[in-house]
C-alpha cells in the first residue's frame, strides 16, 4: 500500500506579549524558562507526529502550505526560523517552490533581522494583526501596540512589496458610542496593499468585560454587510464568511485555509493546535502541556456534515444534488428570492447577506434532512 502524501502543515506558538482581553486561542506570556519548555515540547511533538502518520499509513511530502499562527509567532524570531527549519530539515521535508508559507505578526512585535530570517527560510506571506486603526479600540481590546507601531508595519509590508493579508475586527465594544467608522480604516489600510483581509465578527463570552458595551446585532449586521460591499467594491472576492482576496492578477486566497475549508488534509503541530488527515477522517488535536494528542475519527454522518458546513463557509458552494432530491433544490430556490444565496452551475453559492446568518440556514438544512444527518 502507497502512504498518503501529507501536503499542508499548521504550527502553533503560544507566546504573546501581552494579553488581549478577548482572545481565546491558547497562549501565554512568554519567560526564558517556558520558552525552553515549548522548544522542547515542539521537538518532542514533531517526533510523535512521525508516529502519527505512520499508524495512520500516511507519510510527509513536499508542502504546499505551511502555516504559523499563534500566539505571536513574530516573537519567535530567528531562533523559531532555525528550529523549524532543523525539524523539517531532519524529515527532508522540503517546500514545494510556489509553497505557501505564511507567519502571523504583530505591529510592535518583531524586527527586522527576525523578518528577514523567516523570509530566508522561505515565509512569502504574512498575517498581520491590526483589528483596528483607531487608536481608541485599541485601548478597548488591550492590545499592547501602540498606533505608530501599526503605521510602521503596515510600511514594512509595503516596502517589502510582499503578499501580505490584515486581520481587522468588527462589533467592538464602543463603536455606536464612539462612532468607530470602519470604511475610513479600511480606505487607509488599503493603501498600503494588502492583498487579503480577514473579517473577524468579536464573539465573546457573557462574563467579557465590555459585554454590556457590545453593539446590538443590527449594528453588526450593517458593519459587516458595508465592509463587504466596500471590499467588493475595490476588487476583494468575499470567499468565505469571514475572508476577502484579491483575484484579479494573481489569485491571493489563502491556499492553506482553503485545504481547511475543503476538508482536505492539514497536519498540525503545537499546543492546542488541531490536524486532520482527511483520507483517514482522522483529527487530533494536542495537548498543552505534554506531547499528547486526543483524537477522533469521523464517523460518515459527521463527516457529512462537516462537509455540508464548510462548502456553504467558501464561495465555491454547496452541490445542489448534495442529498439527491429536490428539497435542497427547493431551499435552494428560497434562499435566492432572499438575496441570501445564488445557484451557480448546480451549486448553492451563499451571498454576503447569507454568509452572515451561515448558522441559521445550517439549522433549516437540519431540520429537513434530520433523518440522515
Ligand atoms: C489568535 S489571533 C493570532 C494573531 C495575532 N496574535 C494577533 O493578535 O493579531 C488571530 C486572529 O483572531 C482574531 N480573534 C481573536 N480572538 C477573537 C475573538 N474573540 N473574536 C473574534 N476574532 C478574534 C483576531 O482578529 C486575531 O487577529
Ligand atoms: S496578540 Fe493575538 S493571540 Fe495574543 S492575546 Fe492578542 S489576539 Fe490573542
Amino acid at each position: 500500500m502507497v502512504d498518503i502524501p501529507i501536503k499542508s502543515l499548521y504550527l502553533h506558538y503560544p507566546f504573546c506579549k501581552n494579553l488581549c482581553n478577548y482572545c481565546d486561542f491558547y497562549k501565554g506570556l512568554p519567560s526564558p524558562e517556558l520558552e525552553d519548555q515549548f522548544e522542547d515540547l515542539f521537538k518532542s511533538m514533531f517526533e510523535k507526529h512521525d508516529e502519527i502518520l505512520r499508524d495512520q499509513d500516511c507519510t510527509w511530502s513536499s508542502l504546499s502550505t505551511l502555516y504559523i499562527g499563534g500566539g505571536t509567532p513574530s516573537l519567535w524570531g530567528e531562533k523559531g526560523a532555525k528550529l523549524l527549519s532543523q525539524e523539517l530539515e531532519k524529515r527532508q521535508i522540503n517546500l514545494e517552490k510556489d509553497c505557501e508559507f505564511t507567519i502571523e505578526v504583530n505591529p510592535g512585535d518583531w524586527d527586522r533581522e527576525s523578518i528577514d530570517a523567516w523570509m530566508k527560510i522561505g515565509v512569502n506571506r504574512f498575517s498581520v494583526g491590526i483589528q483596528s486603526l483607531d487608536s481608541t479600540f485599541l485601548k478597548v481590546l488591550d492590545r499592547v501596540h501602540s498606533i505608530d507601531e501599526v503605521y510602521e508595519t503596515l510600511e514594512l509590508f509595503k516596502e517589502l512589496n510582499v503578499n501580505y493579508s490584515v486581520d481587522f475586527m468588527l462589533g467592538l465594544p464602543f463603536s455606536k458610542q464612539y462612532k468607530r467608522d470602519v470604511i475610513k480604516e479600511l480606505e487607509e489600510i488599503l493603501e498600503y496593499g494588502p492583498t487579503h483581509i480577514s473579517l473577524y465578527i468579536l464573539t465573546v463570552k457573557d462574563n467579557y468585560k465590555h459585554f454590556e458595551d457590545l453593539p446590538d446585532d443590527e449594528f453588526i449586521e450593517r458593519e459587516y454587510l458595508s465592509v463587504s460591499k466596500y471590499l467588493k467594491s475595490k476588487g476583494f472576492d468575499h470567499y468565505e464568511v469571514s475572508n476577502f482576496a484579491k483575484t484579479q492578477e494573481l489569485d491571493r486566497r489563502s491556499k492553506h485555509n482553503l485545504n481547511y475549508w475543503r476538508m482536505e488534509s492539514v497536519a498540525a503541530i503545537g499546543p492546542s493546535a488541531t490536524g486532520f488527515l482527511a483520507d483517514r477522517k482522522y483529527r487530533y488535536k494536542w495537548k498543552t502541556k505534554s506531547d499528547d494528542i486526543i483524537t477522533e475519527v469521523l464517523s460518515d454522518k459527521e463527516y457529512l456534515m462537516e462537509k455540508l458546513y464548510m462548502s456553504l463557509r467558501i464561495n465555491e458552494g454547496l452541490d445542489i444534488n448534495f442529498f439527491n432530491d429536490e428539497k435542497l433544490k427547493d431551499l435552494a430556490f428560497d434562499l435566492e428570492k432572499r438575496d441570501l444565496a445564488q445557484v451557480v452551475n448546480e451549486k448553492i453559492i451563499l451571498t454576503s447577506k447569507g454568509f452572515l446568518i451561515l448558522d441559521s440556514i445550517m439549522d433549516d438544512i437540519f431540520k429537513i434532512y434530520a433523518n440522515r444527518l
